[in-house]
């Protein structure tokens, strides 16, 4: 087997999909391992996620930084001190800089809980409950310096029920954004998907 890529995993919060990438790494022939958790916020439950499972958690608070550039130079420091080679953004509430967006295009993915490009943004489910719709989903994207715009690698779609709640329905995307990110990373990690000309390239 091919080395496997080193893997960073960006997030604020609760971890559940950061969990879902390491638990799906924990399989040797995984193309991917989980090297790495940076954190914007010290009291993510994610970072315990990180601990319980021996991945090296990190910390690097946008506070302590005045501007965006300065931040993103910091979080790419940490990166390339672990030798990343791909990036997973996983509940990351920050906007990065243009600068960071290029030195890692197509080596950066996001998940967003909604059929992107449809409800982008924050409170995607109480969106798409206001909105009425009977289908929402999940998606996997490259990050592009547009918020939640980037091209496409995978959706998954889920029934949304007339009496959804905002956590029932993110319970039925969670489950699958669960499965979809694992597999999309595995498409990367083994150069069977990539970005071309601001394009989603599938290679048998
Ligand atoms: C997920 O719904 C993800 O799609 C969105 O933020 C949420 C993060 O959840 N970008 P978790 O921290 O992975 O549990």
């Amino acid at each position: 087997m091919t080395k496997r890529k080193r893997t960073a995993v960006l997030i604020s919060g609760r971890g559940s999909n950061l969990a879902a990438l390491i638990e799906a790494s924990r399989d040797p022939s995984y193309p991917a391992e989980i090297a790495l958790v940076i954190s914007n916020v010290e009291t993510a439950e994610g970072l315990k996620v990180a601990t319980a499972a021996g991945v090296p958690g990190k910390t690097i608070s946008h506070k302590a930084f005045s501007s965006r550039e300065d931040f993103d130079a910091a979080v790419d420091a940490a990166l390339m001190a672990a030798n990343i080679e791909i990036i997973c953004e996983a509940g990351f509430m920050r906007i990065h800089s243009d600068g960071f967006v290029r030195k890692w295009q197509g080596r950066m993915l996001n998940i967003h809980p909604s059929l992107l490009p449809a409800f982008k943004g924050i409170r995607v489910h109480q969106q798409v409950l206001d909105a009425g719709v009977r289908v929402s989903g999940c998606t996997v994207h490259f990050v592009v310096p547009e918020l939640d715009s980037g091209p496409i690698i995978a959706q998954a779609a889920v029934p949304v029920f007339p009496t959804d709640t905002v956590e029932t329905l993110q319970n039925r995307v969670l489950a699958e954004e669960h499965k979809l990110y694992p597999a999309a990373l595995k498409q990367l990690a083994e150069g069977r998907v990539v970005l071309r000309e601001g394009k989603v390239v599938f290679l048998g």
